[in-house]
């Protein structure tokens, strides 16, 4: 009676032990994207979290080429909504691990390139793009096309 009522206990503290490992583990695990804000993102989150890149990727291909702005899936409606503050109480940069955008690509080990030219929070200086193409990449590029247009003369 006594011995079965003993490994009944031991039982219950195994899985209780095992249970809280479980629940540890998982949470190290498996990324903790912070909430948006509002109450849904620009398409259903599942959607989202499956095909944001395509979706980011086909609006800046429309954006660049064809002079389309302001639709769904701009890349500063991503950054306004999903702004995470730090311990400031103002939105942390893509330097800094707790953003939004590195909140799964740290654990996939996904690299994106797109703050390096779009602006990373909301309100800052640059509203779009331009950050990082700054006056050396930019006026390479200027030249370029300078040259270009002269060789046709
Ligand atoms: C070399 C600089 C550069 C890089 C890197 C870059 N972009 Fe852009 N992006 C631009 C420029 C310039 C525009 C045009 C901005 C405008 O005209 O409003 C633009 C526009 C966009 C737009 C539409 C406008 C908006 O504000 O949302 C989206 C979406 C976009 N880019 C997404 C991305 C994504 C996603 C990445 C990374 C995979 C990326 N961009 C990387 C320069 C860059
Ligand atoms: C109007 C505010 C708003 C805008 C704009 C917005 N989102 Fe969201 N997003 C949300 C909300 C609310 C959710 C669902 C709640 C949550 O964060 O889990 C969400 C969910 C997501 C998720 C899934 C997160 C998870 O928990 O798995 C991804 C990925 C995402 N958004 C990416 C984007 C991208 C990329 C853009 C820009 C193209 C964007 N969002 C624009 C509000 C927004
Ligand atoms: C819910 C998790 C999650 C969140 C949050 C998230 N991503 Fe992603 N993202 C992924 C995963 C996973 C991949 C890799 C998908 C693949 O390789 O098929 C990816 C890939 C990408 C790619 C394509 C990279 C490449 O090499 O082609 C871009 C661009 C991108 N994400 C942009 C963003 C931006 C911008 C944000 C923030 C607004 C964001 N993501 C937030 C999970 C997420």
């Amino acid at each position: 009676m006594i011995r079965g009522a003993r490994i009944a206990l031991l039982l219950a503290l195994l899985i209780a032990s095992q249970i809280t490992l479980a629940v540890g583990e998982e949470s190290k695990l498996v990324p903790h994207p912070p909430k948006g804000r509002g109450e849904q993102c620009v398409a259903a989150t599942d959607f989202m979290r499956r095909n944001h890149m395509n979706l980011m990727k086909h609006q800046r291909d429309e954006t660049v080429r064809e002079g389309v702005r302001g639709k769904a899936f701009s890349l500063t409606g991503c950054v306004d909504c999903h702004a995470v503050n730090g311990a400031d109480a103002k939105p942390v940069s893509y330097a800094d691990s707790r953003h939004f955008c590195r909140s799964c690509h740290d654990y996939a080990a996904v690299s994106i390139d797109c703050f390096q030219c779009h602006a990373s929070r909301p309100g800052s200086e640059k509203p779009h793009a331009a950050q990082g193409v700054g006056s050396t990449a930019l006026a390479a590029v200027a030249a370029y096309f300078q040259g270009a247009a002269n060789d046709r003369k």
